[in-house]
C-alpha cells in the first residue's frame, strides 16, 4: 500500500515513526479519545462510553474537535501524532484506517476481538474496515446510514404535501413548501454536507454499481458520464430549496430548523436522528424518515470506529483494550445507537428498544448485502483515500456554489482527479 501513498503522506509517515518512538507514556489507566461528537445527541451518546470506561476504574480524558464529519479533527490528529503525542484513542473511519496502519502507529486489537469474538459478530465488510495487514487495529462502534431524508410533517400537511419519493414529487413539493413559508430543504453549506447529498443524488440516479465505479473504483469514463452529468445538475437544482443563510451553518442546526418547523425537510446522514431525540421527539410521528428518494433498495454505510495508537505505559494499554471491549458489548451497543441514530454493526442483537427507523435501517442493511446494493458513502471518508475525498469535495462545492461552473465541467475534473490518484 505504501507505493501508493502520495509522497508528502510517505514523508509524513517516516518522520511520525520516527517521532512516535519517543511517545511519552500516558498516566496510568487514562484513555485520552479524540472525536468529534459534539452536537446534543452526539455529546449525550460518547457520554455513555465515558460512563462505562469509568465505571471500570479507568479515566477518560475528553478530546473533542468541534466540526461535522470530523475534517477538522483529522488535522488535529495529524499534528498530534507528527509531534510525536498521538491520543490514546482516536475517531478514525474507513480507508484512514489503512492509512494510520501504514504508518505503523496502530495497537493491536486482536486479543480483545479475539476473546470477544469479533470475527463472528462482525459482518464481513465490517470486520475488513477494522484490520490492517490481518490484525485488528479498530473497532468499530456503529453503522450509520447516510442516504436518509428528514421531515417534520406538520410543515409538510401545513403546505399540503406528502413525503416525496421521486426528485419530481421534490421540486413541486418544495414550491408548495416555498408559497406556504416554510424553507423546503434545510442545508448547511459546507464541502461535506453538500457531498453527503451529492452521493445520494448520484446513488438514486445511477444505482449501486454506477456508484461504486464512480466513488470506489474511481472509473474515469463513469465519471465523466451522462448519468454523472445528470446527477450534477439534479444535485445543483436543489439548492434552489435551500434558503439564504446556508454558508458555513453546521448540520445540527439545519436539523433544528426541521425540528422547530422553519424548514421542511434535510437530506442527512441518521447522526441527524440523535437530534430529534435529543428534543424528545419521536420517530413516525413528531418526525419521518425515508430513504433519498430513488435509494430505497440501497444503503450508503457510515462506520464510525475508535483506533488506538501505540502506547508504552502497561496501565494505558489495559485502559484501551477495555475501552476497546465495551464498545462492543451489547450494554453499549444498546445504549450508544438508540441516542446516536445509528444501528449496532453487530447484527445479532434485539432491536425491539429501537425506533421505527433504525429497524427500518437494520432491515435494509441486511437486504442491501444481499442484493449488493450496500455502498459505501465517500463523504464520509469510507470509499477512497483521503487526498482524493479532499480533491471531490473541493469541485462538488465549488460546482454547487459557482453558477459559471457547468455540470460538463465538474464531471470533467472530477475525472481529471481520479486519474491522478493512480
Ligand atoms: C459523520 C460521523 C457521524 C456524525 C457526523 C456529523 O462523519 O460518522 O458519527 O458525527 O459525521 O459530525
Amino acid at each position: 500500500m505504501s507505493a501508493k501513498l502520495p509522497y508528502a503522506r510517505r514523508a509524513l509517515g517516516a518522520f511520525v515513526t520516527a517521532a512516535a518512538v519517543s511517545v511519552p507514556a500516558a498516566q496510568a489507566g487514562e484513555v485520552e479519545v479524540l472525536h468529534w461528537w459534539t452536537s446534543g445527541g452526539e455529546a449525550e451518546a460518547v457520554g455513555t462510553l465515558r460512563d462505562l470506561l469509568e465505571s471500570e476504574g479507568h479515566t477518560w480524558k475528553d478530546f473533542a474537535v468541534a466540526g461535522g464529519a470530523g475534517d477538522s479533527a483529522m488535522t488535529v490528529l495529524k499534528s498530534r501524532a507528527m509531534s510525536g503525542n498521538p491520543p490514546a484513542a482516536a475517531q478514525i473511519n474507513g480507508p484512514e484506517i489503512q492509512e494510520w496502519g501504514e504508518l505503523g502507529l496502530l495497537a493491536n486489537l486482536d486479543a480483545v476481538a479475539e476473546e470477544g469474538n469479533w470475527d463472528e459478530l462482525l459482518p464481513g465488510v465490517v470486520a475488513d474496515m477494522m484490520q490492517h495487514d490481518g490484525h485488528y487495529v479498530a473497532v468499530p462502534v456503529n453503522v450509520h446510514r447516510v442516504n436518509w431524508l428528514w421531515a417534520n410533517p406538520e410543515v409538510l400537511a401545513d403546505a399540503g404535501v406528502e413525503m416525496p419519493t421521486t426528485w419530481d414529487e421534490m421540486f413541486s413539493a418544495g414550491e408548495a413548501l416555498r408559497e406556504a413559508g416554510y424553507v423546503p430543504l434545510a442545508h448547511g453549506g459546507q464541502p461535506w454536507q453538500d457531498a453527503t447529498i451529492f452521493e445520494s443524488v448520484v446513488l438514486s440516479l445511477g444505482g449501486a454499481d454506477f456508484y461504486r465505479d464512480a466513488f470506489v473504483e474511481l472509473d474515469e469514463d463513469s465519471l465523466k458520464s451522462d448519468t454523472m452529468i445528470e446527477s450534477l445538475s439534479t444535485f445543483k437544482r436543489l439548492r434552489g430549496l435551500m434558503d439564504e443563510g446556508m454558508p458555513g451553518r453546521d448540520w445540527n442546526l439545519a436539523t433544528g430548523m426541521v425540528i422547530n418547523g422553519q424548514a421542511a425537510m434535510q437530506i442527512m446522514g441518521d447522526w441527524a436522528k440523535g437530534e430529534f431525540t435529543a428534543a424528545d421527539m419521536q420517530a413516525g410521528s413528531d418526525y419521518l424518515c425515508a430513504a433519498v428518494p430513488g435509494t430505497e433498495d440501497a444503503f450508503t454505510f457510515n462506520i464510525d470506529s475508535f483506533a488506538m495508537f501505540k502506547l508504552d505505559d502497561e496501565a494505558a494499554q489495559q485502559a484501551q483494550q477495555t475501552m476497546a471491549r465495551l464498545v462492543l458489548e451489547p450494554e453499549f451497543q444498546q445504549t450508544f445507537n438508540q441516542i446516536k441514530g445509528s444501528i449496532p454493526p453487530r447484527t445479532d442483537l434485539d432491536m425491539s428498544a429501537f425506533d421505527s427507523c433504525a429497524q427500518q435501517s437494520m432491515a435494509d442493511f441486511q437486504s442491501s448485502r444481499e442484493a449488493s446494493t450496500l455502498v459505501p458513502s465517500f463523504a464520509h471518508r469510507m470509499a477512497m483515500r483521503s487526498d482524493v475525498q479532499g480533491a471531490f469535495f473541493d469541485i462538488i462545492t465549488n460546482y454547487f456554489n459557482d453558477e459559471s461552473m457547468s455540470a460538463e465541467q465538474a464531471a470533467e475534473r472530477l475525472a481529471q482527479a481520479a486519474s491522478l490518484a493512480f
